[in-house]
């Protein structure tokens, strides 16, 4: 066997492994209770200069998942400060290059077919300034509204038009009601191949004294959304390997891969 598949099959087991392991996934729960306990671990990163609200090792199945997919759009929901906008909009700029370099075409400074939508319902102004003064605005557009109203739906669907690979991202409100919404709106628009990733389902598995003060918990959650759409939607499935990879994630269950 050539070495590279021997070790990608080496890595394969590893992951396995790692899935099977019921001490390990009850270890990293209690080390994320902790990390939400002391603080809000969830805000302390940053990417190419913006807040990004996600785990480092989310980020870095985004970047996996945007190389595997390669992507001509990606819609997020929930912007914040915009730090995963940016992240997406690095990951198309990065396939604008090599694209370029595979074709031995010139890279055309601020010019791409690639585009990340974001959409927020408030898009704080000093956010909006700092996230259209970055280098990489060039391949963002936001959207102000509630990612679930009809006209900002159609917005979002028209702005994604006929691109041919799509990637969605969910994280905006996290109750059953909204995310469930959302899973109804935007999972269609996942091209086949590529996936719509709910982001903190792990909302399910936190004391209740954690999400006190929100409008989520457990059973009002984006898993809870995710278990009630995906059964009626079997051109998605679970990838359960990212999960076990990654251990640490606030979106397990919520890697669903459009598979048809
Ligand atoms: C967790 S933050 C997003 C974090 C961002 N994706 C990141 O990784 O840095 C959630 C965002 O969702 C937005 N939001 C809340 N309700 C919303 C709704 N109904 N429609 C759209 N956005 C909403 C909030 O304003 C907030 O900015």
């Amino acid at each position: 066997m050539d070495a590279i598949k021997q070790f990608q099959n080496e890595v394969q087991d590893n992951i396995k492994r790692l899935g099977a392991d019921k001490t390990m996934s009850a270890d990293t729960l209690a080390w994320m209770i902790k990390a939400g306990t002391i603080g809000a671990y969830t805000y302390n990163f940053q990417w190419l200069g913006r807040p990004i609200i996600q785990y480092p090792q989310d980020i870095h199945a985004m970047q996996e998942i945007i190389w595997a997919t390669q992507p001509d759009v990606i819609v997020e929901t929930g912007i914040a400060h915009g730090g995963s906008l940016i992240l997406s909009a690095s990951m198309l700029a990065m396939l604008d290059y090599c694209d370029a370099q595979a074709n031995r075409t010139p890279l055309m400074p601020g010019v791409s077919n690639r585009r990340v939508i974001g959409v927020d319902i408030d898009i704080r102004a000093h956010n909006r300034q700092a996230i259209e003064a970055h280098p990489l605005s060039h391949l963002i557009t936001m959207v102000q509204g509630s990612s679930i109203a009809a006209d900002i739906v159609q917005q979002v669907r028209e702005l994604v038009g006929d691109a041919k690979r799509v990637l969605v991202c969910l994280d905006s409100n996290h109750t059953h009601e909204h995310v469930l919404a959302e899973l109804e709106a935007y999972a269609p628009m996942t091209t086949p191949g590529s996936y719509c990733v709910v982001f903190d389902t792990v909302i399910e598995d936190m004391p209740a004294e954690l999400c006190a003060h929100r409008p989520w918990g457990q059973g009002n959650s984006p898993k809870s959304a995710v278990q009630a759409w995906l059964p009626q939607h079997p051109d998605f499935e679970q990838d359960l390997a990212m999960q076990h990879k990654l251990q640490i994630t606030v979106a397990q269950d919520g890697f669903l891969k459009r598979v048809r």
